[in-house]
């Protein structure tokens, strides 16, 4: 007769061998620290700081940032302003230095969010934001790198910054009806006026970087980059950075959520506020449908790795240089602690190369951009 004991100790055996039979966890990082760390003598879950532009353009931040602009713009819905103010306070806490926003995030309202957030650590946290645009009351109406518009912009800015002088100010899109070399000239002026220290740019083409370098040297380059956009690899854009010493600020690291894996094809992009992802190509069900496996392969790797998925795609970005420094955004405490602790990760080259062979085997499906978005990006 076949008894309990026996039945639970048959049990016990077969549980033995199923544990036997997962393959062990391979190591990540061994102890070793990540490529470039320096540390930052934080006690919370950001160990490193990295270096963005070059002799006076540099700006020392954390190895990682926090994307603000999905707490009041985009992406969904949106916290109160409360949550969004004690989110960036903890991301201070844990050694965040980087808070990205922009005038056109509400547009207006998530720079005064940030200033906010940020008023009682004037001096230890720089203060960034990205200007450019022309608006009608708060309909955006075009580009506009103007003289008087950016000098508009610029002292609205530091007013809802609460500050008389921001460290990093970037041209969200080239004005291209004028040339760089003016707008470079412009934001030096500024700086030499007391308004800002430092100035990068957004969405541009190495030659578009190196023309305005050569006015005012730039500190950093925001440009979209991760597992899902690896472009700047092969455009131009890296080797311009790494020439020029300027520093390279990935948006989208997490490719606007979708390595989160709470972006599928049954995902409804909520229309109030709205969520621009559902007029990019790349977020129609039939390209997520289509993308899918490629999520399905970074998890597998990840598993035996013990990391997720999103920590993957920024350990990824941190493991290309020691001048990228990713802008996760993200509205909730949980996704914040996860993609902070990827700054500890130390990919080894061999696990770099098998990501980047992994994205290779499966594209993403759809352009990143509609034709409207794209003709707004400068690829000179
Ligand atoms: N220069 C530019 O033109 C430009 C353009 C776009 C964005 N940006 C900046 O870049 C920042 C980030 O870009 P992004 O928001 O477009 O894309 P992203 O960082 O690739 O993705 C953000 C999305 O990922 C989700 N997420 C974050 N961490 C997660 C985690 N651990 N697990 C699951 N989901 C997670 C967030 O949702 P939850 O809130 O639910 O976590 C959010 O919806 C923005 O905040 C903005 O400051 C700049």
């Amino acid at each position: 007769m076949y008894s309990r004991r026996m039945f639970l100790a048959a049990a016990a055996l077969s549980g033995a061998r199923a544990t036997l039979a997962r393959p062990a966890m391979i190591p990540i990082s061994g102890g070793a620290a990540p490529l470039g760390a320096v540390p930052s003598g934080t006690k919370g879950l950001m160990p490193y700081r990295r270096t963005i532009g070059r002799g006076e353009a540099a700006l020392e931040v954390s190895s990682i940032g926090l994307g603000c602009m999905g707490m009041s713009f985009l992406r969904g819905t949106h916290p109160d302003r409360k949550t969004c103010v004690a989110l960036i306070r903890y991301a201070v806490e844990q050694g965040v230095t980087l808070f990205d926003t922009a005038e056109a995030y509400g547009p207006f309202e998530n720079e005064s969010i940030v200033g906010e957030a940020l008023e009682p650590f004037r001096g230890e946290i720089p203060l960034t934001t990205k200007i450019g645009f022309e608006y009608d009351g708060t309909r955006y109406l075009r580009e506009n790198s103007s003289e008087a518009n950016l000098r508009r912009a610029l002292e609205a800015s530091l007013r809802r910054m609460r500050t008389e002088c921001l460290d990093l100010v970037y041209i969200h899109r080239r004005d291209k009806t004028r040339p760089i070399e003016e707008t470079a000239a412009l934001m030096l002026a500024f700086k030499k006026e007391g308004k800002l220290r430092r100035w990068g740019l957004s969405e541009v083409g190495a030659g578009t970087l190196r023309r305005a370098h050569a006015v005012f040297p730039v500190t950093a380059l925001q440009s979209e980059f991760g597992l899902t956009w690896r472009a700047p690899l092969t455009n131009g854009v890296m080797a311009a950075c790494a020439e020029l010493g300027v520093g390279l600020v990935p948006f989208g690291p997490l490719g606007k959520g979708f390595l989160g894996g709470f972006v599928n094809e049954a995902t409804v992009y909520v229309d109030q506020p709205m969520d621009n992802r559902k007029n990019f190509p790349r977020y129609s069900p039939e390209n997520i449908r289509a993308s899918l496996p490629f999520l399905a392969a970074l998890e597998e790797f990840g598993k035996a790795r013990g990391i997720t998925v999103p920590q993957l795609g920024l350990a990824w970005c941190l493991a290309k240089a020691p001048w990228v420094v990713p802008i996760p955004g993200t509205c909730r405490l949980s996704h914040l602690e996860e993609d902070l602790r990827a700054a500890s990760i130390a990919l080894s080259p061999e696990d770099v190369a098998a990501l980047d062979r992994i994205a290779e085997e499966h594209p993403i499906a759809g352009d990143r951009y509609p034709p409207s978005e794209q003709a707004r990006v400068d690829e000179a």
